[in-house]
């Protein structure tokens, strides 16, 4: 037996007369079927259902109807539920807490807890209960909040290493300027030639290093209010440019009533470009970049501009890494395009999310409005 939910006591206090009481039990037994992100399923003696909450309806995808008086064992085969979440066990007692299970609903994967709890009368078994709470979102959460506090300890080991790579750097950069002019000055081309390549090399070396430096110490930001849709038009010529020699098409769909965002142009550009990169790289034999403006479905104070591409996609077990500073799996690629994308996108107080199946890859960048 489970101990009295105080809420329950509290709405005995509340009610005084029986009538009274009923009604308000009754208006909480509604709300509570219908609340979003908590579902519940009462099951008879027999493992069938005798009721269910909206939120196990919307999940399942099938008319009330259609899952009210069914069979549970019937009902988990129906909605494809392998390996079944709960058996008839809990009619004898056994109950669980916290099980977990992934819940595949079109293209999204649900994470949920559930908890099963049997009924009795006296001595009599008359049910059970299965409790479901949709923990998806806070498991999301919980990720990003890993993944930055990873990217700070990087951070902070990248910042030292950075610096003392820069600096040497450019004694040489200056040293190999000299020895080119010298050799202007003497006519060797060839030679000429080769301190070229140097030079050129160490200017990767550097933006490899700056680009390091940004991942570890973001430059200070310059926040001004802004359409996303003027800094997209601004990079949209060289992601276009890319994607010609890539034969890879571009639709950008703006969304010019979007209110204003709060941020800094260059870092935001930088951000779009890598992800506009990404998905042209993905899409070596040709495909399409789609870019579309929207308004965040969550939060209204929020926009959210689209990255999908029609490439291979990314298989699960390397979509949980992409944002880890220096995983690539390109044989050119530092691995430190998203991680960059994620540290700016933080430091602007918005997230960044991707989703990916064999049809292509999406990455969501979600800002606060201004
Ligand atoms: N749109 C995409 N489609 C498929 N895979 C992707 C996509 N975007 C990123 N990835 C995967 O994520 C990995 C990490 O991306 P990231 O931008 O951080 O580094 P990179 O592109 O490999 O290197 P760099 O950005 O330095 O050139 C990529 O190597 C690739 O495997
Ligand atoms: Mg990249």
């Amino acid at each position: 037996m489970m101990d009295e939910p105080a809420n329950l006591a509290e709405i005995r206090l509340a009610a005084g007369s029986d009538a009274k009481r009923e009604r308000y039990v009754r208006q909480f037994v509604n709300r509570f079927l219908s609340m979003e992100g908590v579902g519940v399923m009462l099951l008879d003696s027999d493992f069938r259902i005798v009721e269910v909450s909206d939120m196990i309806v919307s999940l399942c995808g099938l008319p009330r109807a259609d899952i009210v008086n069914k069979h549970a064992e019937r009902w988990f085969d129906e909605v494809g539920l392998q390996p079944r979440p709960f058996d008839r066990s809990l009619l004898e007692g056994q109950t669980f807490r916290n099980r977990v299970l992934n819940w595949k609903q079109d293209k999204q994967v649900h994470m949920l807890m559930i908890d099963g709890e049997s009924l009795t009368e006296g001595e009599e078994r008359t049910g059970a209960f299965v409790l479901f709470r949709d923990v998806s979102h806070r498991m999301a959460l919980e990720e990003q909040v890993r993944r930055s506090d990873r990217l700070k300890t990087i951070g902070q080991i990248a910042a030292g290493t950075a610096h003392e790579i820069r600096n040497p750097l450019t004694a040489i950069k200056g040293f190999m300027q000299l020895l080119n002019k010298s050799l202007r000055d003497r006519d060797m081309e060839k030679e000429q030639e080769f301190v070229g390549i140097v030079l050129s090399e160490l200017d990767r070396v550097n933006d490899l290093v700056s680009e390091f430096l940004l991942l570890s110490k973001p430059k200070e930001l310059r926040q001004v209010s802004m359409r996303v849709g003027g800094i997209i038009q601004e990079i949209l010529p060289m992601i276009r440019n890319e994607a010609l020699l890539h034969n890879v098409t571009v639709i950008y769909y703006p969304k010019p009533e979007m209110p204003p965002i709060l941020a800094d142009k260059e870092l935001l550009k930088q951000v779009f470009l890598n992800l506009g990169k990404n998905a042209i790289e993905a899409m070596d034999g040709g495909g399409t970049l789609i870019i579309r403006e929207c308004c965040s479905a969550e939060e209204s104070n929020r926009v959210a501009v689209e990255f999908r591409d029609t490439g291979p996609g990314i298989p699960p077990e390397v979509l949980e890494k992409v944002f880890d500073p220096f995983f690539t799996t390109k044989p050119q690629g530092t691995g430190l395009g998203l991680s960059v994308c994620q540290r700016i996108v933080d430091e602007l107080g918005g997230s960044i999310e991707v989703a990916s199946d064999g049809g292509g890859t999406l990455f969501v960048v979600s800002l606060p409005c201004s």
